[in-house]
């Protein structure tokens, strides 16, 4: 990556931000009050920034993440599409296992829909593997799903590896 990027905890002033660009990622949107309920319940909320034209900090990328020890759980994450296959998923990847570490959990979990192919591929670079199936996860299509999970520390070797 060239840009420099700041990652770092995502301030409740980012969440216009963020809705755009969770406008753009998926079908179903969290609304403003599902990402103000994330931040009141305690969530790991992580953002990448870029520096924009006049040197301001532009939000490219957010991660909301729930500690269910022992686990750590992704529960929302997306890149702007525009700044999509530069590295800024991995980045972000990274300081999440270094905060599921950090919390002294053991174990990263993501749920991603079957449909959802390119998730799966970029979880599976990352070095999460899919275990169980939830089938019919979702109200609104007939659509499974996969858990998938990974050692924090195996994580953190597939990003150094690449
Ligand atoms: C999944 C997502 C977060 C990846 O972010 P990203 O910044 O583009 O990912 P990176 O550039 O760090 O990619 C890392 C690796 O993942 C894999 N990958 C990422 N996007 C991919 C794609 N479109 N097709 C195939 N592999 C892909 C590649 O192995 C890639 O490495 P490479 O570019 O060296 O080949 C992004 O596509 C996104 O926000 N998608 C919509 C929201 C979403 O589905 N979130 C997950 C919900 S469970």
């Amino acid at each position: 990556m060239i840009r420099p990027l700041i990652i770092c905890p995502m301030s409740m002033d980012d969440i216009a931000d963020a809705r755009r660009i969770e406008r753009q990622s998926f079908a179903q949107t969290w609304k403003h009050k599902d990402f103000e309920l994330a931040f009141d319940n305690g969530h790991s909320a992580i953002a990448a920034y870029i520096p924009g034209p006049c040197l301001e900090n532009v939000l490219v990328a957010y991660a909301f993440c729930r500690r269910k020890y022992p686990r750590f759980k992704i529960v929302n994450f997306a890149v702007d599409p525009a700044h999509r296959r530069s590295g800024i998923g991995a980045a972000m990847i990274r300081r999440i296992a270094n905060e599921a570490l950090r919390d002294q959990c053991d174990e990263i979990i993501v749920t991603v829909r079957e449909k959802n192919l390119v998730a799966l591929q970029f979880f599976r670079a990352m070095g999460l593997e899919a275990g169980m199936i939830l089938r019919n996860e979702y109200a609104e299509t007939p659509e499974d799903a996969y858990v998938m999970s990974a050692l924090p520390e195996r994580i953190l070797e597939m990003i150094e590896q690449r």
